[in-house]
């Protein structure tokens, strides 16, 4: 079983994801809010690329079940009903609902790998789910980090050594990239104390300055919950285990 680590989507054109299991990860927030408004109900989240696209989608599809949800430098969009933040993603608002979600790096890179055979959307919160599932899939994958404004987020980086190293203790003949082998360092170095971790990042920084330390603490915790969100048909849903 291939693993290989990529550190920023920006260098990549989404055919090179086609036929692929690709893992997406944007700690700081995107897939922890996306994994927590699937984890409180809501019905299916749609990620796109632009606010231009954002708000052309939410006219009229979707039976009107529909929220905007999403950030421009961390805050929320005007005329958007969400912004990105988990915990604004409550089951009394998003049970039952469609949110079209637009972040600045997150939906960007889900929209890049939409040609992938599998893609699924792991943050701190749904890690070891996520791991039992590639585990009973076996098969290569890649970990599509979001990164940070076409750089390597630490937190990023973090979340994949630790996924990697969690499906490690049942398969013990992975096949690392050098990236992979770097994040299992990263994550032995800096994912020991969660918290300190990400409220130490540069988007860590950037959160806890416009006020959302709480963020922080949400998106830190590990293994609180065993949603498996899957893309497909433009949309990103529960994976419904039998
Ligand atoms: C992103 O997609 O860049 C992030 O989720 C930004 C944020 O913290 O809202």
């Amino acid at each position: 079983m291939k693993v290989n680590v990529i550190l920023t989507p920006s260098n990549l054109d989404e055919l090179s994801f086609s036929g692929k299991t690709i893992v997406i990860i944007d700690v700081l927030r995107a897939t922890s809010t996306i994994v927590n408004a699937l984890n409180n109900g809501a019905k299916e989240i749609i990620p796109v690329a632009t606010v231009e696209f954002a708000v052309k989608v939410s006219g009229g599809m979707f039976g009107g079940l529909t929220l905007l949800g999403g950030e421009r430098n961390t805050k929320k969009i005007e005329g958007f009903a969400l912004g990105n933040s988990p915990l604004e993603y409550s089951s009394r608002l998003v049970k039952g609902k469609s949110i079209i979600l637009y972040t600045t790096n997150g939906t960007k890179a889900i929209v890049k790998a939409k040609f992938s055979k599998n893609l699924y959307v792991c943050s701190f919160l749904n890690l070891s789910a996520i791991a039992d599932h590639i585990i009973m899939m076996d098969t290569d994958f890649e970990i599509l980090c979001s990164g940070s404004n076409n750089s390597l987020s630490l937190e990023d980086t973090v979340c994949a050594g630790k996924l990697i190293s969690e499906i490690l203790k049942s398969k013990k003949d992975l096949e690392l990239s050098d990236t992979a082998k770097a994040s299992i360092a990263l994550n032995k170095t800096f994912g020991k104390n969660l918290h300190n971790m990400l409220s130490e990042t540069e988007h860590g920084k950037l959160l806890i300055e416009n006020g959302f330390e709480d963020d922080i603490k949400f998106c830190s915790k590990l293994n609180t919950m065993n949603a498996i969100p899957c893309f497909s048909g433009n949309v990103v849903k529960l994976l419904v285990r039998e």
